[in-house]
């Protein structure tokens, strides 16, 4: 078992079926590096038993008000002192309702009152159960006392029922509490990422675009909104699920991107270009579909706006940064595309690496010089990036602030 030096988690699971899911939950917390202790209600000892988190989590499980094992037998105060979260899940209907009351009548319940730090709860329920006014009632009271509330999503329920209730799958809890925990260093900073590739019609059916899976510019606008940013990403044609609290607004062709940048750009204080635009776009588009002859076709491409260039150039940018792909001289051809877009930061990488896989190397260029972000999931490049960009940002907002 790995111990982790990281952040303090209490996770509090309570009587449902999801419970069975909590244990890879508590997995993949171990795997975000989390130190995770486990209470669980009476009712959800009745699903799973505590042996199966004190395994997984490699600490004693907290069941009981009166357990010994705390000092002064104060467990409902102690357990709670020295997290960094408190996470409930899942949480049933009648467990959001005790909180949203205040009613302290077990250990976990008397937790979540005392504590003094965040609280997040995961509901699950049965459909009917979470639409009644009652629950929602609760979760409204829950939110106006800032409990975070994750999920519940929609889909087929352990009743045979389908619709919302179910609780949020392990994987994107993991992901939204250490999103939660995570410092926010672009906390109020307006952010405006472009994402995916360009299309550009030759006619009713048929265009030029590229192979861009969109998959960095989408992790971009995450790692930005979970670093505190508002966020308004325009994306073309690409099938990516929109990042929650990400604002998209979706594109087709360079001209339709380069508008809806414009539009937002007074409103934006940082720009990220991540999108693969299409350097040219066809002459004259057809309205209809070309029939094939046994002639020759020509198409006549025309240069497309540089929708970064354009950007830089404005007599107030934003703090903008660009992205280059490279297949060759990836040091010098990026740094002197750094120097020609007159940007503060550019992320460069290898064309051979970066097109639809999982995983980049980048190499970041600045004013200061260059540094490697070693291979890794384009999700943990892009929250690299951002905590580069957002130390440059605050630098020269200092600097601002003083002249
Ligand atoms: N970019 C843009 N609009 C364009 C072309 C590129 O906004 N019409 C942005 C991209 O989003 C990226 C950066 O410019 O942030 C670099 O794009 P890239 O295609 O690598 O460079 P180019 O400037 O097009 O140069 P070249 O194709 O010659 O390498």
């Amino acid at each position: 078992m790995v111990e982790s030096t990281g952040r303090r988690l209490l996770l509090g699971v309570t009587g449902g079926i999801a419970a069975y899911k909590a244990a890879e939950l508590v997995r993949l917390l171990l795997k975000e590096q989390f130190h995770v202790e486990v209470a669980m209600t009476a009712a959800a000892c009745g699903f799973v038993t505590p042996a199966t988190f004190q395994a997984l989590s490699g600490h004693p499980v907290w069941t009981d008000m009166w357990d010994a094992r705390a000092g002064n037998a104060m467990a409902h105060i102690e357990l709670s002192r020295d997290k960094d979260a408190l996470l409930v899940a899942p949480a049933s209907a009648d467990f959001l309702a005790k909180l949203a009351h205040g009613l302290a009548d077990d250990l976990l319940s008397t937790l979540c009152l005392a504590r003094d730090c965040p609280l997040l709860v995961a509901p699950a329920m049965n459909r009917q159960m979470w639409e009644h006014p009652a629950t929602q009632r609760n979760i409204a009271l829950l939110r106006q006392d800032s409990v975070q509330i994750l999920g519940p999503d929609s889909g087929d329920q352990a009743c045979g029922e389908t619709g919302f209730g179910r609780m949020l799958e392990p994987e994107e809890l993991a992901g939204a509490v250490a999103a939660f925990l995570r410092p926010k260093p672009l906390q109020g900073v307006r952010v405006l990422v472009t994402a995916g590739p360009t299309f550009e019609a030759i006619d009713a059916v048929r265009g030029v675009t590229n192979r861009s899976s969109g998959k960095m510019g989408f992790a971009v606008a995450r790692a930005a909104q979970e670093a505190g940013a508002e966020v308004t990403m325009v994306a073309g044609p690409v099938a990516q699920p929109t990042p929650s609290g990400v604002t998209r607004v979706d594109v087709v062709s360079a001209r339709e991107m380069l508008d809806a940048v414009m539009q937002r750009i007074g409103q934006c204080d940082m720009f990220i270009g991540v999108a693969a635009v299409s350097d040219y776009g066809v002459a004259q588009a057809r309205e209809q579909k070309i029939k094939k002859t046994d002639q020759n076709l020509n198409l006549e491409l025309i240069p497309n706006p540089d929708i970064l260039a354009e950007v830089a150039g404005l007599p107030n940018p934003p703090f903008c940064v660009g992205f280059a792909a490279e297949s060759e001289n990836l040091l010098e051809f990026a740094e002197a595309k750094r120097r020609r877009k007159k940007l503060p930061l550019l992320a460069a990488n290898l064309v051979q690496h970066a097109v639809g896989a999982e995983e980049s190397e980048l190499i970041l260029l600045d004013d200061g010089g260059s540094r490697v972000l070693p291979k890794a999931p384009k999700t943990e490049q892009a929250r690299r990036l951002l905590v580069h960009a957002a130390q440059l940002y605050s630098t020269r907002m200092q600097r601002k602030g003083k002249s």
